[in-house]
């Protein structure tokens, strides 16, 4: 199978209903709107400004992340390629296949993470070792 690149995790724009009432709904369905049936959600909040999260990437998870409020940036590498993505709208999300090392930076304060992931908490899919990733790569 061809080793997952960069170029695979696109960002996906979700439902944004605007009603006649103030404010915006935002709807994830499965077999709708995701390009996996969403197993877990979990989110990133707190983050004291300048700290740095990630730095991991999973073997089979992929997930969808959004910035649901403020701003961060996510920087996907493959091992040959990084591209950076500034996530600031919470109808976009941005979508990381299977084998993508992410690094997440740059919160701004207040902002909240929003991950939907394809499968339930497995400490086996992470690698977090940067040496073992590239290796991991290499053998894909
Ligand atoms: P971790 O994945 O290390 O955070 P980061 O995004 O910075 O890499 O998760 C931090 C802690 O939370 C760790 O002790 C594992 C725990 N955790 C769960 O128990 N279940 C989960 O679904 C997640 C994402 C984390």
């Amino acid at each position: 199978m061809k080793s997952s690149s960069v170029y695979d995790c696109t960002i996906v724009n979700l439902d944004k209903h605007h009603s006649n009432r103030l404010g915006n709904i935002t709807v994830v369905e499965n077999g709708k709107t995701v390009p996996f049936d969403v197993k877990r959600c979990y989110y990133l909040y707190d983050v004291p400004g300048g700290e740095s999260r990630g730095a991991h990437a999973h073997k089979e998870l992929s997930q969808l992340i959004v910035a649901v409020s403020g701003s961060f940036t996510v920087t996907l590498d493959d091992g040959n390629v990084k591209r950076s993505f500034i996530l600031n709208r919470p109808y976009q999300a941005l979508y990381v296949v299977p084998g993508i090392w992410r690094d997440l930076d740059d919160f701004s304060s207040g902002s909240v993470c929003l991950v939907l992931a394809s499968e339930v908490y497995q400490k086996e899919d992470y690698i977090r070792d940067y040496q073992e990733y590239l290796k991991f790569k290499k053998g894909e």
